[in-house]
C-alpha cells in the first residue's frame, strides 16, 4: 500500500456513484476502487445485521484491491455499519452521515433541519444525534422516503410521477418551516431538482457527498496518503450483478468514460 494506492469505494448500488462523481471533483489524482452490491440492493429496508454483514463482505473484497482508505458512499450503511467496520480495519475510513451532518448544521440559521433517506437511516437516528451532538439547539424532523430509490433507477427524474411522489412524502415537512434539508441517501442528489422546486429556493438541500469528499481530502492529508503522482487516475468497477445495467446508470451520473464493470461474487468473501 503507497500513495497511489486506490480509494476503496462502496455502496449498496449504483447510488455511490453520486459519491465517486464529488471525489472525482474535488480529488482528481486519487484511484479508486468501487464496488455497488447490485445484486442485494436495496439496503434500506434490511435490519442491521444484514447490513453490517454485507458491508463486513465488501471491505474484505476491497482489501484485496490494496486500498489505502474507504468511503462507505451508502448512507444506510454509513447508518449501520460504520461504527463496527471501523474498529474492524486498519486504514483510514469515512461515511457520508458525520459531514452531512455537519454541512447542515453548518447551513441552518432557523436550527430546523429535515432528513430525509431509507427506513432503516431514519429509524436508526443516526443524523439525529450527529446533528444534537453539533447544536443541541437543532430541531430536527425526518422522514423515510422508500419510493424515491426505484424512481431514480428507473430514471424518472423529471417526471410527473416523482412530483407526486415527492409531494406526497414532504408536505408535512414543508408545513415545518426547515431551512436546511438532508439528502440523505446516495440516489436523492439526482432528483435534487424536483425537490428543491417542491421544497422552494428558501430552503437548502445538503449533499453528504459533497462534503463526504472534502473529509476524504482532509483525512488522506493528514495521514500523508494523498496521490501527489501527476497520473492520471485509473478507476476500476465491480459489482455482485446486473453489469449492463450498472454500466447505463453510470454513464449518466460520470462525467467520464466508465470502463465495463466486473462481476465478483460477494458471499464469497
Ligand atoms: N444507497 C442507499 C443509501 O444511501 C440507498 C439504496 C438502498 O436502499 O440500498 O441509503
Amino acid at each position: 500500500m503507497n500513495t497511489e494506492s486506490p480509494i476503496g469505494v462502496f455502496d449498496s448500488g449504483v447510488g455511490g456513484l453520486t459519491v465517486v462523481k464529488e471525489i472525482m471533483r474535488q480529488l482528481p489524482g486519487e484511484n479508486m476502487v468501487y464496488f455497488g452490491d447490485t445484486a442485494r440492493v436495496p439496503y434500506g429496508s434490511k435490519s442491521k445485521n444484514t447490513v453490517l454483514k454485507y458491508s463486513r463482505q465488501i471491505v474484505q473484497f476491497l482489501q484485496t484491491k490494496e486500498i489505502k482508505a474507504i468511503v462507505v458512499a451508502c448512507n444506510t450503511a454509513s447508518a449501520l455499519a460504520l461504527d463496527e467496520i471501523k474498529r474492524e480495519v486498519a486504514i483510514p475510513i469515512i461515511g457520508v452521515v458525520e459531514p452531512g451532518a455537519r454541512m447542515a448544521a453548518e447551513s441552518t440559521k432557523t436550527n430546523s433541519i429535515g432528513i430525509i433517506g431509507t427506513e432503516s437511516t431514519i429509524k436508526s437516528g443516526i443524523y439525529s444525534k450527529f446533528l444534537r451532538n453539533i447544536n443541541p439547539e437543532i430541531t430536527v424532523v425526518s422522514r423515510a422516503c422508500p419510493l424515491f430509490v426505484p424512481l431514480v433507477e428507473e430514471g424518472l427524474l423529471e417526471d410527473r410521477i416523482t412530483d407526486d411522489v415527492i409531494e406526497r412524502y414532504l408536505h408535512e415537512m414543508k408545513e415545518y418551516g426547515i431551512d436546511a434539508l438532508i439528502l440523505g441517501c446516495t440516489h436523492y442528489p439526482l432528483i435534487r431538482n424536483a425537490i428543491k422546486r417542491y421544497m422552494g429556493g428558501e430552503v437548502h438541500l445538503v449533499n453528504p457527498a459533497y462534503e463526504t469528499a472534502k473529509s476524504l481530502k482532509l483525512l488522506l492529508a493528514e495521514q500523508g496518503l494523498l496521490n501527489q503522482s501527476g497520473n492520471s487516475a485509473m478507476y476500476e468497477y465491480y459489482v455482485s450483478d446486473g453489469v449492463d445495467k450498472f454500466s447505463t446508470f453510470a454513464a449518466k451520473v460520470l462525467p467520464c468514460h466508465v470502463e465495463p464493470a466486473v462481476v465478483v461474487d460477494i458471499e464469497s468473501y
